[in-house]
């Protein structure tokens, strides 16, 4: 049974208000959640399938392990919610292994939740989907057809909490603690700390893919801000922050120029930076931390033998 999404109130945010707010902003951003349209979510696709990037590989080599461990803690028929749209091979893996009753993803990407939506729903016609339109740091409500099951369990893959900086990262968390409720448990990946070299080329590849998915925001921006970038006038910058523990992802000016976003202009010089993303790298004791002052208790880790990625399962 696939029901009608819904629709959470922080859901309304706005594209444009939010780009011109925070180019304003001193420095200048854009959130990382605008990257996924539909081209961006194809595009992030090919960076999976990259060789530089060795995250998505890595976590999928310790789902094997751990999901059949969860399948044997959990059973079947019980409630599953996952933060993201569910489109990707990992929550059909999930959904295989672990045969839940209720599925709930949440995204704010309302198009592509939907089609992911209804993909699941062909592939698992038992399944209750109930689809729900939310930005996970704003408050939100899971329904009552999820929030009566006994059994709960919150998914959070691919190390996306990484986008969040840690004050953010802690209110996802208590909100998760507070949407999943008492007796819930969590599965949440992190990309751990590890050599410069090899975390700077996982977000800088060699075939340019990561180079394509940045700038993608700028024509984002063409197509629905009436903007008019340049996007040869504009390249991708990615530097690891030692001292934040973060991958920062930043699109930088080739010149001096003026751009028009949505009405306004903005002008730039040459090697100014408007940041994208932060990929914030945990180590297993800052993860497990970070998780303990959110409200939730750590189970058990996973991790692949290089200690190069981590799965934690933590419980409310
Ligand atoms: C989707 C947030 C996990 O930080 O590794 C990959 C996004 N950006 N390459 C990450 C991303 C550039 C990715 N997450």
């Amino acid at each position: 049974m696939l029901k009608k999404k819904q629709l959470a109130d922080s859901a309304s945010d706005d594209f444009a208000e939010d780009v011109l707010r925070s180019l304003k902003a001193d420095p200048p951003s854009i959130s990382s959640k605008w990257l996924y349209d539909t081209q961006g979510s194809a595009l992030f696709e090919d960076i999976t399938q990259v060789e530089d990037y060795y995250l998505t590989r890595t976590e999928a080599a310790i789902f094997d392990e751990a999901f059949p461990a969860l399948a044997a803690m959990f059973g079947p028929g019980m409630a599953v919610t996952e933060f993201g749209s569910g489109a990707s091979i990992k929550t059909r893996r999930l959904l295989s292994a672990l045969a839940p009753d209720i599925y709930v993803p949440i995204d704010v990407a309302e198009e592509f939740l939907q089609d992911a939506a209804e993909d699941l729903h062909t592939l698992f016609p038992e399944l209750e989907i109930i689809p729900l339109v939310a930005d996970l740091t704003a408050p939100y409500e899971l329904p009552a057809a999820f929030t009566r099951k006994k059994r709960r369990l919150g998914f959070f893959p691919g190390s996306t909490i990484g986008n969040f900086p840690e004050d953010v990262a802690a209110r996802f968390l208590r909100g998760a603690r507070e949407a999943l409720g008492d007796g819930a448990h969590l599965l949440i990946s992190a990309d751990l700390v590890k050599k410069t070299e090899y975390l700077e080329r996982a977000y800088d590849d060699s075939e340019g893919v990561t180079q394509k998915f940045t700038l993608n925001l700028l024509e984002r921006m063409n197509k629905e801000l009436a903007a008019d970038f340049d996007i040869a006038k504009f390249r991708h910058v990615s530097m690891f922050n030692t001292q934040k523990s973060r991958i920062e992802i930043y699109i930088e000016s080739l010149a001096d120029q003026a751009v028009e976003v949505a009405g306004e202009t903005f002008a730039f010089v040459k090697g100014d930076r408007v940041r994208t993303e932060y990929s914030y790298k945990y180590t297993p004791g800052s993860f497990a931390q970070l998780l303990e002052k959110s409200g939730w208790h750590l189970k058990q880790t996973w991790m692949d033998p290089k200690g190069w990625f981590g799965v934690f399962l933590a419980s409310a």
